[in-house]
């Protein structure tokens, strides 16, 4: 008698996953459009459509608030249509906001507007000295801050997040101009201390890097360019449940076969600016 590939997963033990309810913060997509062009996704000639881009997003919205999730809304402005990518708006732990300060003068409005919607709602805001774009290129890994350079924040903000927050930060050079901020290469799907979990995109990574990442996270999800290209490693997990890109088919595949739950969204109209389902979600920890 053979043993099946079949037979041999059904017989690996999945690991059990726990949900921790999330506290986020989104921006509806109100003033969304395509009118210049700071990442290559970008193609200010493509027509883009509001109305379906407000819908894609309240499906988004929706799974949160079914998920239990504390959802907190800030106003969209007219003439930042990026602000629907809240995961740039700053970064937060502790209670403590450090500000953005965006690469591009497109967008560097939506840093003073971030600023203060976290001061409005009791977080300390921490005033950013050097370029970053928040949690899109910061994620945080148990006690460690992940930290993403080369194509928007400065190197220089990474010495500035160890200084404020008293955590390890780990340099990583991004290299591909399509996974420009870290939340496109890298997604964080269990960052309980202990049991870090990621998943990423090998290639979007420098060597020095891609090292660190492989002896750090020997067990980590591996995504192909075909999921990648959908831009589905962009992605929010609260430890058992994994939002992702629906037209993520592997992804969510090697995403079950981890004993995750993964939850198709489809954001096909964000992606016209560059941005899926965590660039929409920026986590906020009191
Ligand atoms: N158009 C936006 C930009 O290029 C997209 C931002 C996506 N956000 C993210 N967290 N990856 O800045």
């Amino acid at each position: 008698m053979s043993i099946t590939h079949e037979d041999a997963e059904a017989c690996t033990v999945r690991p059990d996953r726990t949900a921790t309810s999330r506290s986020v913060l989104m921006c509806r997509p109100e003033h969304f459009t395509v009118v210049y062009r700071i990442n290559p996704w970008m193609d200010p000639q493509l027509p883009t459509d509001t109305s379906r881009a407000v819908a894609q997003w309240e499906q988004l919205y929706r799974t949160y608030l079914d998920l239990g999730f504390d959802v907190q809304l800030i106003d969209p402005i007219e003439g930042l249509p990026d602000m629907v990518y809240a995961a740039n708006g700053g970064f937060v732990i502790d209670n403590i906001a450090y500000g953005a300060s965006f690469t591009f003068p497109e967008r560097q409005s939506e840093g003073p507007a971030y600023m203060r919607w976290f001061a409005d709602n009791g977080y300390e805001v921490a005033q950013p000295e050097s370029v970053n774009e928040g949690e899109g290129d910061f994620l945080l890994v148990g006690d460690t801050i992940l930290a993403g350079t080369g194509f928007r924040s400065a190197s220089t903000s990474h010495t500035e997040l160890a200084r404020i927050y008293g955590r390890d930060v780990v340099s990583l050079t991004l290299v591909d101009p399509s996974f420009y901020h870290l939340d496109t290469a890298l997604a964080v799907l269990d960052g309980t201390p202990g049991q870090e979990h990621i998943s990423y995109l090998p290639s979007a990574f420098d060597d020095a890097s891609l090292a660190l990442l492989r002896e750090r996270y020997p067990d980590a999800i591996i995504v192909n360019d075909d999921d990648a290209a959908v831009l589905g490693l962009n992605s929010f997990s609260d430890g058992y449940n994994v939002v992702i890109a629906s037209r993520a088919a592997d992804y969510d595949r090697q995403l079950r076969e981890h004993g995750y739950n993964p939850i198709g969204v489809d954001l096909s109209e964000l992606l016209l600016g560059g941005g899926g389902v965590k660039c929409c979600t920026l986590e906020l920890r009191r």
